[in-house]
């Protein structure tokens, strides 16, 4: 079995990556994750006792400490999903992902490079660095205008956005300057168990239990185009596998849903499993001021990863979506941890201001 790095697996799509990839014996990990506000080790509680995934306490920017691990573990894929990730977030302290997303991924792609150089001919060749980005560095479409291609210009309007079309732009040199065998996924917004409750299903699944507002921003016509983590997750394998290498691959949901559409969806399934007497969830629906800049819509051309890997996505939006809400249903006490003190002045400080 290939042994991978991956990095930023304590997250969300890290960490269900690295539960299938185990769960099917795809691969041996290592795991190297920071530990931000946005981990949590929890997801990876039943891993302990496995012999092929190894957790290591680290950040991407550490060259020193990748190098150490590269030559340890000598891997043969590099996964990077390592980020910040959330787009308020960004708009609030954009520093952070800067060095994150750009200098991180940067420092990482250097000692990756002087590792995959010194490596044996035939292990040379078969390993690959995939690198995992976003559809949000295509910027923001119209109503009427035709879904990202891999082959739509660079537009980002976010700091997040602004960082990860950087690393992007690093993956690609070093593909092209020093030939390392790099990958990059674009993919859409993703949804499912253990997303952290800042992105807005996880958000408002939770306010809603807690007979929270739910906030929507502007008038909850923006659109996005979801996918279940897990299609994504297998997506992201298929492409090491069989994905050109220096080539980009855009993942999408082929389910363009407006936000209001989606929290009322939310809101209907949580009155069937979570019912109140005399009461729809739907009443807690708040519009609030929008997000700066806020993208109107994103959608994915996803043709190609159709055509040359034969991947679509297999997870159809009301059962995904309903197994969701049961999970973090299910899953009080990884509920009740992540809403730390921190989580609470994150609220404060994106809310308290909109309304
Ligand atoms: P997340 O915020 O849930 O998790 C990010 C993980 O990276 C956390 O475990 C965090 O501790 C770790 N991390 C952050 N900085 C680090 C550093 N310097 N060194 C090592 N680890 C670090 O993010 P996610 O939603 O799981 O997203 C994962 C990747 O997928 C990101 O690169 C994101 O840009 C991309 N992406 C996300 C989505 C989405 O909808 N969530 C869609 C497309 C692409
Ligand atoms: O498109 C892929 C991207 O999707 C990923 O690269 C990002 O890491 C991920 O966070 C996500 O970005 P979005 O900004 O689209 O996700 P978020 O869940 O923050 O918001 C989804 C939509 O819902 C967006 O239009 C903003 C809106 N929203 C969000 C929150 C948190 C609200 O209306 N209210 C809210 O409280």
């Amino acid at each position: 079995m290939l042994t991978a790095l991956v990095t930023g697996g304590a997250g969300f799509i890290g960490a269900n990556f690295i539960l299938l990839a185990r769960k099917n014996q795809w691969l041996n990990i290592i795991n190297l994750d920071k530990l931000t506000y946005a981990s949590n080790l929890e997801n990876l509680a039943e891993l302990r006792g496995d012999s092929n995934y190894h957790f290591v306490h680290g950040d991407i920017a550490n060259v020193e400490l990748v190098s150490y691990l590269l030559d340890k573990y000598q891997p043969d894929i590099i996964i990077n999903f390592a980020a910040e990730s959330h787009v308020d977030r960004s708009i609030f302290n954009p520093q952070i992902f800067i060095q994150t997303n750009v200098v991180g991924t940067f420092n990482l792609l250097e000692a990756v490079r002087f590792y995959w150089q010194k490596l044996p001919p035939q292990k040379q060749q078969q390993f690959r660095f995939l690198h995992v980005s976003t559809d949000e560095v295509y910027g923001s479409l119209q109503i009427d205008e035709p879904a990202f291609r891999e082959d739509t210009l660079y537009a980002p309007n976010s700091p997040y956005a602004a960082s990860k079309a950087a690393a992007d732009h690093f993956v690609r040199a070093y593909y092209h300057t020093y030939n390392l065998p790099t990958l990059t996924t674009n993919c859409s917004n993703n949804y499912g168990m253990r997303q952290f409750p800042e992105k807005l299903i996880p958000l408002i699944i939770l306010n809603a239990l807690d007979g929270q507002p739910l906030p929507i921003y502007g008038d909850g016509q923006n659109i996005r185009d979801w996918l279940y983590v897990i299609d994504h997750c297998e997506a992201i394998y298929l492409v090491i596998q069989q994905g050109k290498i220096g080539e980009t691959y855009n993942i999408g949901g082929l389910n363009e849903q407006t936000n209001l559409t989606v929290v009322t969806k939310i809101c209907a399934i949580l009155d069937e499993l979570a019912p109140k007497p005399n009461f729809s969830y739907a009443s807690l629906i708040t519009f609030i001021p929008d997000r700066p800049g806020h993208d109107r819509r994103y959608a994915i051309d996803c043709s190609k990863i159709r055509r040359e890997l034969s991947w679509q996505p297999q997870e159809n939006f009301d059962s995904g979506l309903r197994k969701t809400v049961q999970w973090y249903l299910d899953n009080s006490e990884w509920v009740n941890q992540v809403r730390s003190v921190a989580y609470q002045n994150w609220l404060q400080q994106n809310y308290k201001n909109r309304k």
